[in-house]
């Protein structure tokens, strides 16, 4: 095995993703991130973590995330994660993230960070709290990614450019000190990869949209979910086509890419099938999917989350593994700038 690379299994590639407990989650991160974490389990060595260091970015209430580290975690394997494949782990609970995440910041510029829509975006919507931790984000979450020399990423659009800079961070330690990093790529899929809000669907749907007929959460009630996609923003054309950015279509081209998601079908084959007819029988009918979808993940969820002690242990268990598998890479990187190694 090459000297370089931190591998619980030697012939797969790694995996590496997360999700932040700051809100509850929704179809977005379901469809855009974790349903393909699932199908990725067979074939790759997969690493998922609760990214809870990167909450405070933002003001939390303390016992919201705790909660909601859990509810993650409880909704990540009801939607299919095996704790015996794959690593689960609150990414506080292992101190490298935070280790790494400072040697990289002194390989990060400014500018490149200034940059970032994220923090663009983020700084005006929380202009009282424009802290260095907000600035230094992705620092931390190239550190998450580089810590288990991970193949490839899989996440929405909306962090793709986060995957950018984790490479241009990675190859620039490389070209100082040698073959340190694996250099990762994002993986993005193919329908879900952004899923808009249902009231302004030229924006994302986000988990912090004041307005929560704008997404839907993982948490809602079946009825309330079905109510959401028929009182979703379409257009006054009538006429149930897929135009990839064309503004007027976003609504509908909304609603086509989360039936393709949750059905796996083509968006012009799902939008051929109504042809002649309205937008209420083809909201009913997405609505129905989405319901389809979602509900057997809150029936396992519910008993789940009950199970206090099981949720614990697959935390103590992931932990230590996540320690073990990055310490490797940590020591490597201390080796390389020169810390002393007793
Ligand atoms: P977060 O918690 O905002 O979102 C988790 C995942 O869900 C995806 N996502 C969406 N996909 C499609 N449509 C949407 N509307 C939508 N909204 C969210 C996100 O792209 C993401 O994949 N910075 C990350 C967490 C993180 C991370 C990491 C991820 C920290 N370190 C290392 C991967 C690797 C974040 O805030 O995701």
């Amino acid at each position: 095995m090459d000297e370089n690379k931190t591998s619980n299994n030697e012939e797969k590639k790694i995996i590496f993703s997360g999700v932040q407990p700051s809100g509850n989650l929704t179809l977005g991160n379901y469809l855009g991130a974790i349903k393909n974490w699932v199908e990725l389990q067979k074939d790759y060595s997969c690493i998922y973590a609760m990214m809870d260091l990167h909450t405070i970015t933002v003001r939390q209430t303390p016992a919201d995330v705790r909660r909601r580290t859990f509810e993650v975690l409880a909704l990540y394997l009801a939607s299919g994660i095996d704790p015996k494949e794959s690593v689960l782990f609150i990414q506080s609970q292992n101190p490298n993230h935070a280790e790494l995440g400072w040697v990289l910041d002194c390989y990060t510029y400014m500018g490149e960070l200034q940059r970032m829509t994220q923090f663009k975006d983020k700084s005006a919507k929380h202009a009282e709290n424009i802290n260095a931790g907000l600035f230094t984000y992705p620092v931390l979450m190239a550190a998450d990614i580089l810590l288990y020399q991970a193949d490839y990423v899989p996440v929405g659009k909306d962090q793709m450019q986060h995957i950018e800079i984790c490479r241009d961070i990675a190859q620039r330690f490389n070209a100082l000190y040698g073959d340190v990093f694996t250099i990762p790529e994002g993986l993005l899929s193919k329908t879900g990869a952004k899923i808009m809000s249902l009231q302004e669907p030229q924006s994302k749907m986000s988990k912090s949209d004041p307005n929560p007929k704008a997404y839907i959460s993982m948490m809602d009630d079946m009825n309330v979910i079905a109510k959401k996609i028929k009182g979703a923003v379409t257009d006054s054309e009538g006429v149930i086509e897929y135009r990839e950015g064309d503004p007027a279509k976003a609504g509908v081209n909304n609603l086509l890419n989360i039936m393709s998601a949750v059905t796996g079908k083509n968006v012009n084959d799902i939008a051929a099938d109504y042809s002649g007819k309205g937008y209420g029988d083809f909201k009913s009918d997405v609505a129905d999917a989405v319901v389809e979808c979602i509900r057997p993940i809150r029936e396992e969820y519910d008993r789940i989350i009950k199970d206090k002690e099981y949720l614990m242990q697959i935390c103590r268990d992931g932990a230590e593994k996540a320690r073990y598998l990055s310490s490797r890479t940590m020591r490597k990187v201390y080796k390389k700038v020169g810390f002393v190694q007793l």
